[in-house]
């Protein structure tokens, strides 16, 4: 398998909205309301996608796609994005907002790919610590436990009018704890 990683632009916003959408459903079921996660449209998220891309560099974040080529075809199958951690309760400095990879490819390795290469951004930014938002029933915070993450953080959010537990998992050196 021929993966490439590279930074989004704007043309990707729905091979993006499709990943984000299709990958919720399968992700988050059983966790995510169903009628929440049948409700979201592709098409209505393609301008939010769009417009974050465009506002990458004003919001000084990064995304990343990772592509797979044939000698045929180049297919989008996953992307990442990060950028300045929000969470006022701590000062963090790097936020791992999104990670996410079409079911077919997980376990491939895609995963690391996406991840480090939000983490060689951060560390290009000098940023030493950093948070990433899971919700707590996601098997993904097995991914983050490999990565070299400590469940620290907790919080409550609310989808389709259920509360779920989110863990905030926490790297306190990324430059001596992830390894590329
Ligand atoms: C979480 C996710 C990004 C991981 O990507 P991936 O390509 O499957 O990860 P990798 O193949 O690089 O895996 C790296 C390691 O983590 C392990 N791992 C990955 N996902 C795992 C899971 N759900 N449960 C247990 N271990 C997991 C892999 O087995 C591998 O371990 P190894 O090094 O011992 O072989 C991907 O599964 C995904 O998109 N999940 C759905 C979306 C999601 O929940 N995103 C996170 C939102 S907070």
């Amino acid at each position: 398998m021929n993966v490439s990683i590279r930074k989004a632009v704007v043309s990707d916003a729905s091979a993006i909205a499709s990943i984000n959408i299709n990958t919720w459903k399968v992700a988050y079921k059983g966790i995510i309301p169903q009628d929440y996660l049948d409700s979201r449209s592709i098409v209505d998220k393609i301008p939010a996608w769009s417009q974050r891309i465009r506002n990458l560099g004003k919001n000084k974040k990064e995304m990343f796609v990772a592509e797979i080529s044939s000698q045929y075809r180049t297919d989008i199958v996953g992307f990442s994005m990060g950028g300045r951690s929000s969470y006022d309760d701590y000062d963090i400095d790097g936020d791992l907002n999104a990670i996410y990879i079409l079911p077919k490819y997980w376990k491939q390795g895609i995963g690391t790919l996406l991840f480090n290469a939000i983490v060689k951004s951060f560390l290009d930014m000098n940023y030493k610590t950093m948070v990433i938002w899971a919700l707590k029933d996601n098997s993904a915070c097995n991914f983050y436990l490999k990565m070299g993450g400590i469940p620290k953080f907790h919080k409550t959010l609310t989808y389709g009018g259920k509360k779920l537990d989110a863990l905030g998992f926490f790297w306190e050196n990324i430059h001596s704890q992830i390894k590329f």
